[in-house]
């Protein structure tokens, strides 16, 4: 008898690995140009060709192909202290990084890392939906803190009912998929505040964990470094976005000085992800990020989607989420339920994703990070399925 449970994984779709196939398909049938599908967030922008090159160099080194030590590579844990220190003023160290497989990795080893039998993991609505997953698989629960459907930003009249002393860590992510939103200095300020508080009242620590794939994509504001905020903050974070570099699997776990007994954290995510089989990430990708480790992609291009479908779809009547950053945009359905709206769009080739699994009920999720014509083309599209909800 084979596990039911990972059967199940296996077996049942994210519904957006299913639209995404669906709209493989469909392009296949009716031509690409003629599908606008909004359902990935596969970065369109390339590599910085600075990439490309270091990846061409470093396949000199006669280690190119080897493993890392299991940790990772220590210049590539230094390249990224040293960049991290100079933007946000911090003070880590090589030894503070434990380098994964993206983000995915990065969250799955921290969770494991920190879970006893029992504990609880809260995060809030919309949440990117994978978290479930991943909680469940390192034995913890997810409780969900239902959307502030007003500003996106933290409901924290919900959260304080909903953390007790089963609570272990608060999963957060900034810029987020797939509302877009960005938490503000005051958000990060009172949700640390309470969790100080809670820390206190409980006993034991809480530990917020930051899942930042999109920091680099921001739109003219600011994204508060979490770790500056609270002292037991782990940060998981990948290059998949940044560096449009999904394919290769590359992030890293930080686990700054400033966790209560830092050094037994660190060796747990070691542990975890040693008991997951996630240790030595890619060694051409680590050598090569390491001589590039403080570039992005030329992110520009997101912003200028981002203007023109959120102006777009406004000026045709659509309820948008303004997203200050990330590659989403959270658009309100024309009638109550997500799914069913979801399906009047596919009429006309429009693919987005309902907002049921990201934790709310009556929105799609639209991932712009796609050519500037898909986006162009659509809105006509767009507009008729507007005029249907008209009729
Ligand atoms: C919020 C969030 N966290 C984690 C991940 C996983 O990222 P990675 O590809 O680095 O594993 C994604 C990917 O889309 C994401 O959107």
């Amino acid at each position: 008898m084979i596990n039911e449970k990972m059967l199940k994984l296996g077996t049942k779709r994210s519904i957006i690995r299913e639209i995404f196939e669906y709209g493989k398909q469909r392009k296949a049938e009716i031509g690409e140009e003629n599908v606008f599908d909004f359902t990935l967030g596969n970065p369109s922008i390339p590599a910085p060709k600075e990439i490309n090159e270091a990846v061409i160099k470093n396949l000199e080194r006669k280690d190119a192909h080897g493993y890392t030590s299991a940790v990772g590579d220590n210049k590539f844990r230094e390249a990224i202290a040293n960049d991290l220190n100079k933007r946000f003023n911090t003070n880590f160290k090589f030894n503070n990084f434990f380098i994964t497989y993206g983000a995915a990795s990065a969250l799955c080893s921290t969770l494991r890392a920190l879970l006893n039998k029992n504990e609880e993991v809260i995060t809030f609505a919309p949440f990117f939906t994978e978290y479930t997953v991943f909680t469940e698989a390192q034995g913890g629960k997810l409780v969900v803190v239902p959307a502030d459907k007003k500003s996106f930003q933290i409901n924290f009249n919900a959260f304080v009912k909903k953390i007790n002393k089963k609570t272990k860590a608060v999963i957060i992510n900034s810029p987020n998929n797939p509302s877009g939103v960005v938490y503000s200095e005051e958000t990060i300020i009172k949700l640390t505040n309470i969790l100080k508080d809670k820390e206190k009242e409980f006993g034991h620590e809480i530990y917020l964990i930051s899942d930042e794939p999109y920091r680099e994509i921001a739109y003219g504001v600011t994204v508060p470094f979490v770790t500056k905020y609270y002292h037991n903050a782990i940060v998981c974070y990948s290059y998949s976005k940044s560096l449009s570099l999904p394919g290769e699997r590359i992030g890293y776990v930080l686990v700054p000085d400033e966790v209560t007994d830092s050094k037994n954290v660190y060796a747990a995510v070691a542990g975890a992800a040693r008991a997951l089989g996630h240790v030595c990430a890619p060694s051409l990708m680590q050598f090569a990020i390491a001589d590039c480790a403080n570039l992005t992609s030329d992110l520009k291009a997101y912003e200028e989607n981002r203007n023109l479908i959120y102006k777009g779809l406004k000026k045709l009547g659509y309820k948008c989420v303004k997203p200050d950053g990330a590659f989403y945009l959270f658009v309100k359905a024309l009638e109550k339920d997500a799914y069913e709206f979801y399906k009047k769009a596919l009429k006309y080739d429009i693919l987005v994703v309902p907002s049921d699994d990201f934790g709310v009920k009556g929105y799609v999720r639209i991932a712009y990070c796609v050519s500037k014509e898909t986006i162009i083309n659509s809105l006509p599209k767009f507009e008729l399925l507007m005029k249907e909800y008209k009729k």
